[in-house]
């Protein structure tokens, strides 16, 4: 094969490898403020030492917060390898290592059966997409957090709404329990 088409050969998987990380992905980085992790993980009454998950984890926030204030074992999943870079590093910095932890990896990919307390803040049919595989794998009793977009299907045990954040946004909390 000569350089010509070896770089024409490559084109095509590029493109494919690029659309298929479109379709995976299930919201794009939109942080959750700080204010709000905090009002997630107290509505979700988060304990020492429960396992939580947050399904695409971003900066970290909600997984350092989660082990920082909480004391839970928090786990972050996260794709984007610049966001891993960044709340790895800032695990390492704060000390949280024993504690937080960031999987560079699909959030479908991944087995949450020993959660306790999930945090969500993807797109509504993100919910729909993921909503499958967490009633197959959740144990009994899982809380949920979800960030302004509910599981349609699922009923909220409890909803909460935050008329202002402190810079003028609203937010809508629900928490569900398997
Ligand atoms: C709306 S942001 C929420 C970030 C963080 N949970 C928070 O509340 O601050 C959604 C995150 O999910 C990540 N994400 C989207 N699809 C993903 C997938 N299939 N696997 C892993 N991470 C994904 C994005 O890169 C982004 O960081």
């Amino acid at each position: 094969m000569n350089r010509r088409s070896f770089v024409a050969g490559l084109i095509p998987a590029l493109s494919f490898s690029q659309a298929k990380k479109d379709a995976d992905k299930l919201a794009p980085y939109y942080p959750t403020p700080e204010s709000i992790v905090i009002k997630m993980l107290e509505m979700v009454e988060l304990k020492k030492g429960e396992k939580m998950f947050d399904l695409g984890s971003g900066d970290g926030r909600i997984v350092i917060v989660a082990a920082r204030k909480f004391k839970a074992r928090a786990v972050g999943v996260e794709f984007d390898r610049d966001l891993v870079k960044q709340s790895a590093d800032r695990i390492e910095k704060l000390g949280l290592s024993k504690t937080a932890q960031i999987i560079h990896g699909d959030i479908m990919e991944q087995d949450y059966s020993s959660a306790d307390v999930l945090t969500v803040y993807l797109l509504p049919l993100s919910n729909d997409k993921v909503r499958p595989m967490l009633e197959k794998q959740l144990k009994k009793g899982t809380r949920i957090v979800a960030h302004d977009f509910e599981f349609s299907g699922w009923t909220p045990e409890k909803v909460q709404h935050i008329d202002d954040d402190g810079e003028g946004r609203s937010h809508t909390l629900y928490l569900y329990r398997r």
